[in-house]
């Protein structure tokens, strides 16, 4: 078959809810109208009571990615089709610059792991670890020729990755130029490091002292910090997994007043609080991610935030160790902090059920419009990180990454049942209203129910454009 006809289905996206057909030629969208009619070379397919929606953009995965030792559970294989499951359909992930390495080879390392192996198509930005002159001048080329628009650096883990203040000055002054953007994990590692030797040097090792040594407050100050290098360089810049009210004011503040600022924050912020950590036992290492979980009344001001524009977009920051050591034969995973919670590896899973959760509790929990559901999850992260049109919409020329969606099925999230290699899900057992039922990728089908239709290396190397359309 050449060709895919979408009938009849409910189409929605960030602007528009319509009943039509869509035909899909060459992995592109040519044609959306009522009552299309096409030859027999084309695949129908019936989306009667089902809604049609652009492949969901996560913005911010983690696959195969080493952090202090620790390698991520997914790989580019096993991550991507988790995402397809998922209702995700490109991916931005990471490169990440190792120690005396350029940022192009960092490129091309990871262009060799993923692209065999991608399921779907993904970009990349790039972890810099290291801002010098050369550095600079790659990050120019690799805007302008590699399609890699934005480079995440890090205000925490210092003497592993942190960078100081003039190092983000310096790069967003110069990205920013260009059409690039930096991103920021921002939390006070000086500070933070403090609190961590304080906590063990009075024996505190469990799981539960990772929350208690990485306050709010610090997420705020550096959030700030972060904006005032961004004001400075006259550059835009963008806020990964932003958890707290104390760093969303900052945010705020910064964007009445027309600053260019962005941020995103992540389904587990959304829908887990604090009082998880209360719980002594290793078990909770899950929740072992950055910035942790924060106070139950910070969500309400999340859900706030992304429904008034004050947050652009929902990503995952999927990052998945496993629980029990060994688990298909993965090593120094979680335990790995089991007598120092410092060295467990942070970062949890969530590209499989993004979709599903925030349909769940954003659309029928009535704190979203279906509209800004398909805004926040693939719409704004795709032009803010220079994707549009091609991805994160549904028209005519745009690839024809669509997901057939249940608004009604219900399901159980389970690990059990999940296509990521992780052993656990954060939402194990959660009744759920609103189920991917089929996906293509550029046309081509690779989800459908329960079954992976798709193959490694199909999934392509999105060079990104400008990052923008704010
Ligand atoms: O705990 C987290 N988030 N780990 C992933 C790395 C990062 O900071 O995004
Ligand atoms: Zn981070
Ligand atoms: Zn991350």
């Amino acid at each position: 078959m050449s060709g895919l006809l979408i009938q009849n289905g409910r189409v929605v996206t960030a602007v528009d809810d319509y009943r039509a057909d869509i035909l899909c030629r060459d992995g592109r969208i040519v044609q959306i109208g009522e009552d299309l009619s096409v030859g027999e070379d084309v695949e129908t397919v019936d989306a009667d009571g089902k809604l049609v929606l652009p492949g969901g953009v996560d913005v911010h995965t983690h696959m195969e990615n080493t952090f202090g030792g620790a390698t991520t559970a997914d790989t580019y294989e096993s991550g991507t089709i988790a995402a397809a499951f998922g209702g995700t359909t490109t991916i931005v992930d990471f490169a990440m610059q190792g120690q005396g390495e350029r940022l192009p080879e960092a490129l091309g390392r990871t262009l060799e792991r993923a692209e065999p192996q991608a399921g779907i198509d993904f970009g990349l930005h790039i972890i810099t670890t290291d801002v010098n002159d050369q550095a600079l001048a790659d990050m120019k080329d690799l805007i302008r020729h590699e399609g890699v628009t934005s480079f995440k650096m890090f205000m925490a883990y210092p003497g592993v990755v942190m960078v100081d203040d003039a190092a983000i000055f310096r790069a967003m002054r110069l990205v920013g130029q260009h059409g690039g953007m930096i991103t920021l994990h921002a939390e006070n590692g000086l500070v933070i490091d403090q609190l961590v030797r304080e906590a063990l040097d009075q024996g505190h090792t469990a799981p539960k002292y990772h929350e208690l040594t990485r306050p709010a407050l610090m997420e705020g100050e550096a959030t700030h910090r972060g904006i005032k290098l961004a004001e400075l360089a006259e550059a835009p810049v963008y806020f990964v997994h932003l958890s707290c009210r104390e760093a969303l004011k900052s945010v705020i503040e910064a964007r009445d007043l027309r600053i260019p600022v962005f941020a995103e924050t992540c389904p587990h912020y959304l829908f887990l609080d604090r009082s998880l950590y209360a719980d002594e036992s290793f078990e909770i290492a899950k929740y072992v991610m950055t910035p942790p979980l924060r106070e139950k009344e910070d969500q309400e001001h999340l859900w706030q935030a992304l429904k008034f524009d004050d947050l652009q977009v929902i990503s995952t920051d999927h990052c998945p160790f496993c629980l029990r050591e060994g688990h298909l034969g993965l090593k120094n995973q979680k335990t790995r902090g089991k007598d120092d919670f410092s060295q467990i590896p942070n970062g949890a899973p969530g590209v499989e059920t993004r979709m599903s959760m925030v349909f769940d509790g954003g659309v029928h929990g009535q704190r979203m419009s279906l509209n800004r559901f398909v805004q926040l999850t693939a719409t704004a992260p795709a032009k803010i990180f220079g994707l549009f049109p091609r991805k994160g919409t549904i028209a005519v020329g745009s690839d024809a990454d669509i997901v057939l969606f249940d608004p009604d099925e219900e399901f159980v999230i389970s690990a059990a049942s999940h296509h990521s290699r992780v052993d656990y899900t954060l939402f194990e057992g959660r009744k759920i209203r609103g189920r991917v039922k089929k996906v293509w990728s550029r046309g081509t089908k690779v989800v459908d129910g329960d079954e992976w239709l798709g193959r490694p290396g199909h999934g392509r190397y999105v060079k990104r454009g400008e990052v923008g359309g704010f």
